[in-house]
């Protein structure tokens, strides 16, 4: 097969973080780089403007945190980078996790001072789920730092995941010199009165014994130094490519985004080793993206930032050949063919541009409602992407209109927020009752902020007695049937029309499924056309 340069050019990947460890600030930092903003900043002041025009956002605002996830790109060298930001806030991780579905490789940020934090474990379980391949920057060296190999250590044996250093620190906070790069042996010196939104290029770097090392990093950081890379070395963690490839071992870099300290080197390494467009499982076998048909899947759907006009853009990860304006894309959900004039495409640099897109690359749908999150579009070929999931929900809150006369719009609203993916929305078949399942708690606020703005819908929560959900499938269709009938106080529909039992307690589940062996009981919904589960009639 003919290798497209165009694909094998694009690096798609995000960054995950805890929240405050410095992933706005890293972003900012590759784009300053990228060329693709001129000052620092701009990623913060862009955040602001979001909210500025976006009225429902304002939840983010008033907690400070960021709800939606966008894309950029932007060059380095050759490359054409796109950046996929991800939710900070853990409530918002089901979003999250299907951002990943969307990326070829991550970048994993940690603050030196705190270490491995409770969402860096999960978003990193994820990673290792799929097998992504993961880079690793340990930030903030200029303040207080943890001990490098105690960091390394702990990344290791709370994550599980090998490390090998490319770059190693020379002493931190107040005594932070700067790093050695372990593979060009090369000391890179830290300036501490450089302002922080200049590039530095750090080409060269000093040998070990070279005389201005022993000045500015002092004799005994530099024993340190060997005693260090000995330790390294001994322990046998050299970079393996394939183990990277295959997400079992993180290449690890030290800096300090806000000194623009690291980013370098990282950025080099991440253009020349992380992995150009993957192929990607289908119900069909995989799809190479160079095999020339266009394809690709819908991995996330936002509100349009006007509430007036309920359109709705959804963000589809192109997995195979070239996206042009006014391409006729079958939706294969739906089997219908529509031409895509006005898609939006995401290059941070310049208004210039021609409007294509390649494999890798993310582009913007308009729609009023067709498109749901897991939608697969080709040209030619009728196929489904895997592995967009929908996580069982941990919280459930029954929700009704305080005004019985807006009932009807409180269902279209849910519908639609639910086919977002802003909440997921059980209907109980035997109880005419509304369930709204969440991840985090946030949700039902955005769910609540959402109606009332966008629907002109009060409604009210209340405790629902379920905790947690199970979707269900059964090859037998007779015994699903008799499985409907006989629990049906506890039997809901999804909003893909899809059957979930709702189990009161974690014991009531253990004995469901003990007495009904034939019937399979599912943690994740696939969200494509086409899966195992069952799905109502
Ligand atoms: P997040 O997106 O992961 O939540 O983190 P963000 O980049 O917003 O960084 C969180 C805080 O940490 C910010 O400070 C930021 O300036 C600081 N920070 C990020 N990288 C570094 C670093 O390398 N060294 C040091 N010393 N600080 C760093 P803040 O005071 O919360 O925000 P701001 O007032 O600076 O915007």
């Amino acid at each position: 097969m003919k290798l497209e340069p165009d694909i094998e050019n694009r690096r798609t990947f995000a960054i995950i973080s805890h929240p405050d460890a410095g992933k706005t600030t890293v972003t900012e930092r590759l784009l300053l780089f990228g060329g693709a903003i001129n000052t620092a900043g701009t990623v913060k002041a862009r955040k602001s403007q979001r909210h500025a025009t976006s009225d429902w956002m304002e939840i983010e605002q008033q907690r400070g945190i960021s709800v939606t996830s966008s894309v950029m790109q932007f060059n380095y060298g050759d490359r054409v980078i796109n950046l996929l930001d991800t939710p900070g806030h853990e409530d918002f991780s089901e979003d999250t996790y299907r951002t990943l579905t969307a990326v070829d490789s991550a970048l994993m940020v940690i603050d030196a001072a705190k270490g491995v934090e409770d969402r860096t474990i999960k978003l990193l379980e994820i990673c290792r789920l799929r097998k992504t391949p993961v880079i690793t920057l340990i930030n903030k060296m200029d303040r207080y730092a943890r001990e490098s190999l105690e960091l390394i250590d702990e990344i290791e044996n709370v994550l599980n995941i090998e490390c090998a250093p490319i770059t190693w620190p020379l002493g931190s906070g107040q005594h932070f010199g700067g790093t050695y790069h372990l593979e060009r042996e090369r000391l890179i010196p830290f300036d501490r009165e450089q302002s922080d939104d200049r590039a530095v290029r750090h080409d060269d770097g000093w040998a070990r014994d070279d005389p201005r090392a022993a000045e500015h990093f002092g004799a005994q950081n530099l024993v340190t130094l060997e005693e260090e890379i000995e330790l390294i070395e001994g322990a046998g963690n050299g970079f393996n490519i394939d183990a990277y490839l295959q997400g079992s071992q993180t290449p690890v870099f030290f800096g300090s985004a806000l000194r623009s300290f690291g980013i370098r080197e990282l950025l080099d390494f991440f253009v020349e080793t992380a992995p150009a467009p993957q192929s990607r499982a289908t119900d069909q076998g995989e799809v190479d993206p160079h095999s020339g048909h266009f394809s690709g899947f819908v991995f996330k759907i936002q509100a349009n930032m006007d509430p007036q006009h309920r359109d709705r853009i959804a963000f589809l990860r192109i997995c195979s050949g070239k996206f042009e304006q006014g391409m006729k894309l079958h939706h294969v959900r739906t089997g219908r063919d529509a031409v895509v004039a006005n898609a939006l495409t995401f290059m941070a640099r310049g208004r210039d541009h021609t409007a294509d897109a390649w494999a890798g690359d993310i582009i913007g749908i308009h729609n009023h409602g067709t498109i749901q999150i897991g939608d697969t579009f080709t040209v030619g070929k009728s196929m489904s992407f895997h592995g967009v999931p929908s996580f069982a929900p941990e919280l459930f809150r029954r929700v009704r209109s305080t005004d019985p006369l807006r009932g009807k719009a409180l269902l279209k609203g849910l519908t639609e927020l639910g086919e977002e993916g802003a909440a997921q929305v059980f209907r109980l078949t035997n109880k005419n009752e509304l369930v709204i399942g969440a991840i985090g708690v946030l949700q039902f606020d955005v769910v609540s902020w959402r109606l009332k703005h966008e629907y002109n819908v009060d409604c009210v929560f209340e405790a629902a007695p379920y905790h947690t959900a199970r979707w269900v499938a059964c090859a037998d269709q007779k015994m699903l049937n008799k499985f409907r009938n006989q629990l049906a106080d506890n039997i809901a529909m999804d909003g893909g029309n899809f059957i979930a039992y709702m189990a009161p307690t974690m014991v009531n589940l253990q004995l469901t499924e003990e007495r009904w062996p034939d019937v399979e009981f599912y943690k994740t919904r696939e969200l494509s056309a086409n899966n195992a589960l069952a799905k109502a009639v």
